[in-house]
């Protein structure tokens, strides 16, 4: 199968941003479909050979005509927390756009589907709405009828410059005085690097080996959350008691936290973070990829970016 042109669904983001870039540096075109393409053209219209189209891409007619021409889809939607109750968000972000892409590639008889998925994503078996319509979104796509070639994808929690996790912890312990109160200090995470990441996609999506493949990505040491959020205090210099909460407690939090309006934990985050992101496997060793640590990366962006989040929390609240 020869792949030269490819579509990236979620490529705006902070995964897809590296993507794209080392996409760019391998020669494929690409076309990244996005809600807002103003919002989102900044770094991303400089990369040769990319198209930045704003389009509905839950309008299947529109979705069809944006991925005729090209050779495979690359998915990289997704939600951590949604607007509608119940699930309503997730399943519409993440099961009901898998079912338009299969579609799509059904229609322009594309044979080559890479999926962002999550570990512990499980249709039945998840433990949050997240966890479960990442799992069903995965099934979709893998038990297709028409002989597209699938991978999925399934990263811990991903760090890099522009992470939501360390820049995020970074942001909440500066502006918590003395103590800071930790929801699932005990749950476990393997935070896998966004380049060790981006280089697994690029050199799956031409090996027949990974068809039909859920890869399990994590970096070489799996931490608490404790241990991470200490981490991240030590890294920035400064000191706080963190307080563990009991799993009670981590409940009351996330019930509170679901009416603050950006959501910084929610009960569906609760409920993720009940089963330990960490993997029985390292797949990324099979493409001769050997895992960044977080010693090794995360100095060298969390301090620059502390300041530099300001800056680009007025841009985004005045939408440039
Ligand atoms: N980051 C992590 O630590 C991590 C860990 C495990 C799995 N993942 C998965 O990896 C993928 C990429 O993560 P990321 O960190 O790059 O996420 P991100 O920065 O939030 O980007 C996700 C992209 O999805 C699009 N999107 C978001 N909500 C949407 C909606 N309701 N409808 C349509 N499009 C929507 C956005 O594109 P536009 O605004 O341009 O439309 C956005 O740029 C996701 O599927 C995520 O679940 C991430």
């Amino acid at each position: 199968m020869f792949i030269k042109k490819i579509a990236i669904l979620g490529g705006t983001g902070f995964v897809g941003r590296s993507l794209c870039n080392r996409l760019a540096d391998k020669g494929y075109e690409t076309r990244v479909l996005t809600r807002n393409r103003e919002y989102n053209r900044e770094e991303l219209i400089l990369l040769p050979g990319l198209q930045l189209i704003q389009t509905d891409i839950y309008n299947q007619d529109k979705l069809n005509e944006h991925l005729a021409d090209c050779d495979a889809v690359i998915n990289l939607i997704g939600i951590l927390n949604e607007r509608g109750n119940r699930g309503k968000g997730f399943n519409k972000t993440h099961v009901e756009v898998a079912e338009k892409i299969l579609a799509a590639c059904e229609h322009n008889n594309i044979k080559r589907i890479l999926q962002m998925s999550a570990l512990n994503a499980d249709e039945k078996n998840g433990a949050s709405y997240y966890l479960r319509t990442k799992g069903k979104a995965e099934s979709i796509l893998h038990n297709n009828s028409s002989h597209i070639n699938v991978t999925s994808f399934r990263p811990s929690v991903i760090f890099g410059p522009g992470d939501s996790f360390f820049n995020r912890f970074a942001m909440l312990l500066r502006l918590t005085p003395i103590a800071f109160p930790l929801a699932c200090y005990n749950s476990k995470f393997a935070p896998v690097y966004i380049l060790d990441v981006v280089e697994m996609m690029v050199r799956s999506i031409n090996s027949s080996d990974s068809y039909d493949k859920c890869y399990q990505l994590c970096g070489p040491k799996t931490y608490t959350l404790q241990e991470l959020v200490q981490y991240t205090a030590d890294t920035l210099g400064i000191w706080r008691k963190i307080i563990p909460l009991n799993d009670l407690l981590s409940r009351l939090q996330a019930m509170v936290f679901n009416f603050v309006p950006s959501k910084p934990f929610s009960t569906d985050n609760y409920l993720s973070a009940k089963t330990d992101s960490a993997c029985s496997v390292h797949d990324l060793a099979r493409y001769g990829i050997v895992a960044r640590s977080i010693e090794s990366i995360v100095p060298t962006y969390l301090k620059q970016e502390s300041y530099r989040s300001s800056y680009t929390r007025f841009r985004s609240g005045a939408r440039r």
